[in-house]
């Protein structure tokens, strides 16, 4: 199965898609998680990445697109994969049908987690990620077991340098303008389905899945 996720910042895109390629036993592609593994062993990569990131703006299209293409060639991309972040902007939609079409294939679905912005606001403020793992919790809606530590690896749990208010605020602004039009390019391929994404993780999770199958 290919699967993209779209959806705005904190809409649920990371926790569904760990959810859905555990469920379905395909890779799980996020871009943001490739950008703050580089930023983290502060690469070449990662340094150009944070520059854009912190302000909440999105990495040039031309830094990001052959890191995937490069990716969908690995073995494990055979069985299917999850796109988490990608594409984000209407040339990256079109470069990975290139890359797709040169590996004869297409997506499958494209899934949208619909989310209005003021609940966006309100979760990112609550969210925690795992320095080590990347893992990510809400201190209210799926929080750790230990105050601050990480369920699976014990890794300490920080608030991530973009989800500071203004910087929320920015992001959303840059999803409207830049990857909401994503959403009508991928209904005119017909392969959108889009789930209601204020409802509890396990609800939006089930939901997703009785529209793939079990
Ligand atoms: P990225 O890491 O992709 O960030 P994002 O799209 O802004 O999405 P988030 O990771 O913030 O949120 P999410 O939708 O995954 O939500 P989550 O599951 O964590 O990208 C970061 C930056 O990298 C970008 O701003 C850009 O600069 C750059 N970048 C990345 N890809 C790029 C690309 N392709 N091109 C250019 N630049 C790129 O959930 C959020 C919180 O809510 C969590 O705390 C979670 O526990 C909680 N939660 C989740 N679901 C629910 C629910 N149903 N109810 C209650 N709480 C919930
Ligand atoms: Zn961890």
């Amino acid at each position: 199965m290919k699967l993209i996720m779209l959806g705005a910042p904190g809409a649920g895109k990371g926790t569904q898609a760990k959810r859905i390629a555990e469920k379905y036993d395909i890779p799980h592609i996020s871009t943001g998680d490739i950008f703050r593994a580089n930023i983290k062993k502060e690469t070449q990569l990662g340094l150009k990445a944070k520059e854009y990131m912190d302000k909440g703006l999105l990495v040039p299209d031309e830094l990001v697109v052959d890191i995937v293409a490069d990716r969908l060639l690995e073995d494990d991309c055979k069985k299917g994969f999850i796109l988490d972040g990608f594409p984000r902007t209407i040339p990256q939609a079109e470069s990975l049908d290139e890359a797709l079409a040169k590996m004869d294939t297409k997506m499958d679905y494209a899934i949208n987690i619909d989310v209005p912005d003021e609940n966006i606001v309100r979760r990112m403020s609550g969210r925690r990620a795992c320095v080590k793992c990347g893992a990510t919790y809400h201190l209210k809606y799926s929080a750790p077991k230990k105050e601050n530590v990480c369920d699976t690896c014990e890794g300490e749990l920080i608030i991530r340098d973009d989800d500071q208010p203004e910087t929320v605020q920015k992001r959303l602004s840059v999803y409207h303008k830049q990857t909401r039009p994503l959403i009508d390019y991928y209904q005119g391929k017909n392969i959108l389905i889009t789930v209601d994404g204020t409802v509890d993780i396990d609800k939006v999770t089930e939901s997703i899945i009785d529209i793939l199958g079990a």
